[in-house]
């Protein structure tokens, strides 16, 4: 059974049942909890809660859907990015005794499926859907009790939940059935889950009862459709069919056809990729550093990653490929071919940005690579492959493939861990939201207490688990794998607040070792996200907390010399300058300010001076904690629209700054090592933003660029010193050999001129003029058909030339003849359509393309017959 059909059948099955046929909702869900529509049911989760009442009780959907857990497996012949989920609803009206048989109904009497090839699955204590699917007539042997975490579906760590039953189809009928009572994952594959929504999961883990049952049942269409028709996977159904044929045509590949399956990969990696990328611009969706845009990025990037170069695509294709996505779904999907236009245009922008990108890596890549350094090791260093990354957004695995092919390796435990760092910067915001959104009452009412920071002097010590978050519920134990937020007595970690990001490090006890990838804190609890990396955990444990020491001393310089910087600026710029916000991260620090207009590059080196001298002079820094009064006579620095309470952290660097700040800091200005500011802005009206890197990050950003003039400088054949007289030496020489080339062209072009009006069919005063040329571009066209008009005064030039796979014409006619009724649209199209074209335009000038340039020539002699044709007013 087609895909198509399969969506059609279900949604009519369930219209047979009294259910309205409601649209798919956005991908971009009206749910501040979700990124994207992940499932069905997320656009009636209001119903579900009877926060909301629904159009009808009964519902039946195609939902388009998105999820990226799995992004890196995309490629493989099952997974996919996009899909459409199809489910039926019920808001309070039917629930199991409806749903089970009608579920048996459309998979026998509709589908028509052998019940041999399915099973299903209850929750381990369903009575009721066990006699249900018993009594529709599954054997008892066909029917597989598991617990919750198999059988029971949440919308999220809290809101709407229930029991569920799923049905499995076998995917290898033709193997030896598989014994009773055995489960085979790989064999039996989940085409329908229905869930029997009846809770409201609250923050502590509380079930309560909704105000009535209901009904959310999904079935991913690619997959069904695929195991239905007994196909290797979505890839292979007319779902992707269209794509994968525009795929061939554009690659000159065949999808299929190769013994090597990286072809084969690419085919359904780009494949997947750009029909989530159709439906995610559709949506207003656009490519961005953060958040969704961010995950539409790496869609894109991957997609465009896999088509260069495994397929062999060098020029951009994704706008050649996603009007075949909108023409394929438009009739089901209408908001594809309304935003066709913007669609294409976003893309376009997006893969042509991220090509430069990788032409500009690629040339910094091999320089490395031919670099002495790199060719003793053939090693490319982490620190390479990260500043590849970080600076030119050159991706790694490109680095990797490409170093590779040149019998280099990367050293990419090394770049991971740079990774980790700069990662850290994006998923701040994201992390916040996780560690502690609404814990802080289900800690209270539990009874736990308030975490002591114990940082500032510290940055190890031995603590107690007071509590375990997995899944944003309280739990009392977790075991190796699990990702979860820690709260303990005493924490050296120090808490992002004040701009200054969380301490990372590790927490070990007895039985567990664990790996802390963020700290944030919340009404006094410190809640420490956390991989448990091997062994078990439980409350109560006595465990050891060690901060990652060098990470926190990086972050440290990148706070301290922030204080630095914001005294420094006040100094080069003025008073007026005043902290208007701050981010302290290991790698760099972000500073926005007051100040009107844009610094100039004289009072950035001021700045940078001010700031490495106060390094030189080895300022000591002293941490007190004063009343705020006292503090206030200091001279301390207060931040407007701040709370501080009745005494207050001030730090001090000699007497050169003095600041309320609550961060942790060097002891001494030197261990900064090195500042340099990296970038100035604007931030919003009025206020500026710059970054800056301090310590090792300085350095080694100091040292590449070092590298890269030098590399310029050896490429021009002189030494770095050198290099600004070589450069404008070369700019000058450019000039002079652009005029030469002028000078060329021009005379080239009389005499191409001359030839073609030697050649000109004369008729009275006028002579028509032909030819095929050698001209760059629609300017050189025109600028020939000026040139050789201005010749012969009266007459028409037709001319054609061959660019990139296409034929170019222009027409151009003296005003005279124009008199006379001739026309050089008419003509222009006269010879385009020869050339299996269309073309038109203003009666002095036209231009035109035709499609096949071997038809070039019998084109102008088809324009030129026209033009004899006419017959003159
Ligand atoms: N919400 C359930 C799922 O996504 C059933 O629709 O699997």
């Amino acid at each position: 059974m087609r895909g198509t059909e399969l969506r059609r059948r279900y949604l009519e099955f369930f219209e047979s049942k009294g259910a309205l046929r409601i649209d798919s909702d956005s991908l971009v869900p009206n749910d501040p909890t979700l990124m994207f529509t992940s499932a069905g049911m997320v656009q009636f989760k209001p119903y579900f809660l009877g926060l909301q009442n629904p159009p009808a009780t009964r519902a039946t959907t195609a939902q388009k859907c998105l999820r990226t857990t799995d992004i890196e497996d995309v490629g493989d012949t099952s997974h996919c990015t996009f899909f459409e989920m199809l489910g039926n609803f019920s808001f309070g009206d039917y629930f199991k005794t409806d749903v089970i048989p009608w579920a048996w109904e459309f998979l026998f009497d509709v589908l028509k499926l052998d019940l041999k090839r399915v099973r299903v699955t209850i929750f381990e204590t369903d009575e009721e859907a066990f006699t249900l699917w018993r009594n529709a007539g599954m054997p008892e042997n066909k029917i597989f009790r598991f617990g919750e975490e198999s059988n029971y579906w949440f919308a999220g760590p809290t809101g709407p939940c229930g029991p569920d039953s799923e049905i499995f189809y076998d995917t290898q009928p033709h193997l030896p059935p598989t014994p009773d009572g055995e489960w085979d994952d790989k064999r039996w594959l989940e085409i329908w889950n229905l869930v029997f929504m009846q809770f409201d999961r609250s923050e502590d883990g509380t079930l309560t009862p909704l105000p009535k049952k209901n009904i959310d049942t999904g079935m991913g269409l690619e997959r069904t459709a695929a195991v239905l028709a007994n196909l290797r996977g979505p890839f292979e159904t007319d779902l992707f069919a269209p794509i994968m044929r525009q795929l061939e045509e554009i690659t000159g590949l065949r999808y299929g056809a190769t013994d090597d399956g990286a072809t084969d990969v690419a085919f359904r990696r780009v494949a997947d990729h750009v029909r989530a990328t159709a439906f995610c611009l559709a949506d207003g969706v656009l490519p961005a550093n953060t958040g969704r845009g961010y995950v539409l990025r790496r869609i894109m990037r991957r997609a465009i990653l896999a088509g260069t170069t495994t397929l062999g695509l060098t020029e951009a294709f994704l706008d050649k490929v996603l009007p075949t996505v909108i023409e394929h779904r438009k009739d089901e999907y209408p908001e594809l071919e309304r935003n066709a236009a913007s669609i294409l245009r976003s893309a376009s922008i997006e893969e042509k940005q991220f090509r430069r990108t990788l032409s500009s890596g690629s040339v910094r890549l091999t320089a490395i690579l031919d670099s002495d350094i790199a060719n003793q090791t053939k090693i490319v260093t982490g620190e390479d492959a990260f500043s590849l990354f970080a600076t030119y957004g050159f991706p790694i695995e490109l680095t990797i493939e490409l170093a590779n092919n040149r019998g280099f390796e990367v050293d990419r435990a090394s770049f991971a861990v740079l990774l980790d760092e700069h990662a850290k910067i994006s998923e701040g915001a994201s992390s916040r939201f996780l560690a502690s959104e609404s814990l802080v009452p289900a800690l209270r009412s539990a009874g736990v207490g308030a975490t002591t920071f114990v940082g500032y002097a510290e940055t190890s010590g031995t603590s107690e688990i007071l509590a375990i978050v997995r899944d944003g519920a309280l739990v009392s134990q977790a075991a190796e794998g699990d990702v979860v937020q820690l709260v303990v007595d005493m924490s050296p970690f120090y808490a992002e607040s004040g701009g200054q990001i969380g301490d990372t490090g590790g927490i070990d006890s007895e039985n567990a070792s664990i790996k802390v990838i963020d700290t944030q804190k919340d009404s006094g609890y410190w809640f420490h996200t956390a991989n448990v990396e091997a062994g078990e955990l439980k409350l109560g444990d006595k465990v050891r907390c060690i901060v990652d020491q060098d990470r926190r001393t990086s972050i440290e310089r990148n706070h301290t010399m922030t204080h630095v910087l914001h005294k420094a600026l006040q100094m080069v710029l003025g008073d007026h300058v005043q902290q208007k916000g701050s981010l302290v991260t290991a790698d760099r620090l972000r500073f926005d300010f007051s100040h009107q207009s844009s610094m100039t590059q004289s009072e950035i080196r001021q700045v940078e001076a001010i700031v490495n001298e106060k390094i030189l002079e080895d300022i000591p820094i002293s941490i007190l904690e004063k009343p705020i009064d006292e503090a206030r006579d200091m001279g301390a620095m207060m931040l407007f629209g701040e709370k501080y309470g009745s005494i207050v952290r001030v730090v001090t660097a000699g007497d050169f700054s003095v600041e309320f700040c609550g961060g942790t800091h060097l002891r001494h200005t030197s261990q900064a090592g090195f500042f340099k500011l990296v970038s100035e802005a604007s931030s919003q009206a009025g206020v500026r933003r710059v970054e800056a890197v301090t310590g090792r990050h300085a350095l080694m950003r100091t040292l590449d660029h070092e590298r890269i003039l030098s590399d310029a400088a050896a490429s021009l054949k002189t030494s770095p010193q050198n290099l600004m007289p070589a450069v404008e030496r070369l700019l000058t020489q450019i000039k002079e050999k652009d005029a030469q080339l002028q000078l060329l062209v021009k005379a080239s072009s009389s005499q191409v001129a001359d030839k073609l009006i030697q050649a000109a069919v004369v008729i009275g005063t006028a002579r028509i003029v032909t030819g095929l040329v050698d001209a760059s571009g629609a300017d050189g066209l025109r600028n020939l058909c000026a040139d050789i008009l201005n010749k012969v005064k009266s007459g028409i030039v037709i001319l054609a030339s061959v660019t990139e796979e296409k034929v170019a014409f222009a027409v151009k006619v003296s005003n005279d003849i124009v008199e006379r009724g001739y026309h050089a649209g008419e003509i222009a199209n006269a010879a385009a359509t020869a050339a299996g074209g269309r073309g038109g335009g203003k009666a002095d000038f036209a231009q035109a393309g035709g499609k096949d340039p071997a038809l070039a020539e019998q084109a102008l002699d088809a324009a030129m017959q026209y033009a004899k044709d006419i017959v003159p007013r």
